[in-house]
């Protein structure tokens, strides 16, 4: 990104496939469970097409990115989850002793909340301590009592689930004022609107339709994915279903509360796996690699959109 500040693009340079698999196991001590198995615990389980390469993104991985961009340990550190769903993040926040809240939307959600509570309790988590961490709570209003108060915050795959242009925005800067002065916010969403495809949640198929207006994207998705997955119910109410999002908008809504906010792309994750495969190490691949990751974040046309700003 333009504007990027090279304190926090470097530190997130960092996060290499070592320092991920590092993390996990950090995690899987602390729970004493196999990093494996508490990797696909915790993951996000965004089981869309049943292809879970589509969505190559888990927790393990946004703490470490957590920890590089917030130059230490996490220990200790409050963090705001912001549509924190089946709490999988916020349980494994805990586990790495840090001091975590969990909002969202739980009106018509129960099954969510529970899942939530339930994942705390099996980890030993208090009910006193279960109702400080999660909590009923939307983006896109006043945030109250949360503001400034935390060292983190982090939303993966909640803002995409926002259809209005203006809600995005405040939700954005609600996750901005929520953070104490020097706090920083991870935010990860998908589709980018930029790219004709949406690679987080669909690969290459279904082109276009996070682009298309509401009336359109509807019989689209029902057409195209309803014979697929007649169970996917939100195809059912598909007008507003995964909305395109910019990282131009990120970065404006993140100026708008912080006009001083350093503002990095986390890497280009597509690119950053694909790292990870053999075939893609050698020295010739590496160049293609790196040119298309340049492009990528020149353009801002990153699929899967993660930004880091820390407050100033
Ligand atoms: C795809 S789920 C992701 C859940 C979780 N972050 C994860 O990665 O497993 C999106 C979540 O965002 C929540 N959400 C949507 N809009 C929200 C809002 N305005 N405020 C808080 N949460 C919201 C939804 O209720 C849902 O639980």
């Amino acid at each position: 990104m333009g504007e990027q500040h090279a304190g926090v693009s470097a530190a997130l340079a960092t996060v290499d496939q070592g320092a991920c698999d590092a993390m996990a196991a950090r995690i899987a001590a602390a729970v004493d469970a196999e990093p494996a198995a508490e990797d696909a615990a915790g993951r996000w389980r965004t089981d869309y097409l049943d292809n879970p390469e589509v969505v190559p993104l888990n927790f393990t991985k946004c703490f470490a990115i957590l920890e590089a961009a917030g130059g230490g340990s996490l220990e200790g550190r409050s963090i705001l989850d912001i549509g924190c769903g089946g709490g999988g993040f916020v349980t494994q926040a805990r586990a790495l002793g840090m001091r975590p809240v969990g909002i969202d939307i739980y009106t018509g959600q129960a099954h969510s909340r529970s899942a939530a509570e339930g994942l705390l309790r099996s980890r030993g988590a208090s009910e006193q301590e279960i109702a400080e961490i999660v909590r009923d709570g939307d983006i896109t209003e006043p945030v109250g009592d949360l503001a400034d108060r935390f060292d983190f915050s982090i939303s993966v795959g909640m803002l995409e689930h926002i259809p209005d242009r203006d809600a995005r925005r405040r939700a954005v800067e609600n996750m901005i004022r929520v953070l104490k002065p020097g706090g920083t916010m991870l935010l990860i969403c998908g589709p980018n609107r930029r790219m004709p495809f949406d690679l987080f949640h669909y690969g290459p198929r279904f082109p276009f339709y996070h682009q298309l207006p509401s009336r359109l994207k509807a019989p689209y998705m029902r057409r195209l994915i309803k014979p697929r997955r007649p169970d996917l119910n939100e195809v059912q109410t598909a007008t507003t279903f995964l909305t395109g999002v910019s990282i131009r908008e990120i970065e404006a809504a993140v100026r708008t509360v912080s006009p001083q906010a350093e503002i990095a792309q986390a890497f280009p994750i597509f690119v950053r796996m694909a790292v990870s495969r053999a075939w893609l190490k050698r020295p010739a691949a590496q160049v293609v690699v790196q040119a298309v990751s340049r492009l990528l974040v020149r353009t801002k046309s990153e699929p899967l959109i993660l930004i880091v700003a820390t407050r100033r």
